[in-house]
């Protein structure tokens, strides 16, 4: 519905020059805190995964999410899926034995880590965060998935920041974003 879309679109908001000078910070604090948004939010993710026809789960088998802000989201989704979630933490949070892919940030590098075991060989997955901005998590988390023996079912973010071209680096899978940002939008 696209009152509810303007509704939460308002409730993200643009925070320049954070976390560094030149970054547009889109902050999702005032939209988690909102009982209506949080649920049109976690309504609009799960219908999404059921939009696909392949059943109660629309052939999901587990959701994943990546440290920190795609637990907010993606725990919630999988839970209202009637589904497990398997957390995409960053490097040297979980106990060994883990799985871990590296990637490379503007600055420097990052990894993440997933809990070897957790994930069932052949499960399908849904992996779901908050910002799709340069693409360089979310390829992480589709590697990880897939090292661990998933398959990558779908990726699904609240908001796409289209300048990045993000998807670019996604072309081999299913993503879906509930809002998008360019460079016409204004915002
Ligand atoms: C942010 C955001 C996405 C990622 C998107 O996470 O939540 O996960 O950056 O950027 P990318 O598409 O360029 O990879 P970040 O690790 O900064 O913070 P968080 O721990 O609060 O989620
Ligand atoms: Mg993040």
């Amino acid at each position: 519905l696209p009152e509810r879309a303007t509704r939460v679109r308002n409730l993200i908001v643009d925070v320049p020059d954070f976390p560094s000078p030149g970054i547009l910070f889109k902050d999702i604090t005032p939209l988690l805190a909102d009982a209506q948004g949080l649920a049109d939010v976690i309504e609009a993710f799960t219908r999404l995964a059921l939009a696909d026809g392949r059943g109660g789960t629309g052939g999901i088998d587990v959701v994943a999410g990546m440290e920190a802000r795609g637990f907010l989201l993606g725990t919630p989704v999988a839970h209202a899926l009637g589904l497990g979630f398997l957390p995409l933490r960053k490097a040297g949070k979980l106990p060994p034995p883990t799985e871990r892919v590296s990637y490379d940030l503007e600055y420097g590098s990052a990894a993440i880590e997933l809990r070897s075991g957790t994930l069932t060989p052949g499960a399908r997955v849904l992996i779901i965060d908050d910002v799709l901005a340069t693409g360089g998590t979310a390829a992480a988390a589709a590697q990880l998935v897939e090292q661990c023996g998933g398959v990558v079912a779908g990726l699904a973010f609240l908001l796409e920041l289209e300048t990045l071209h993000g998807r670019d680096r996604l072309a081999r899978y299913n993503v879906d974003t509930l809002l998008r940002v360019g460079a016409s939008s204004g915002d």
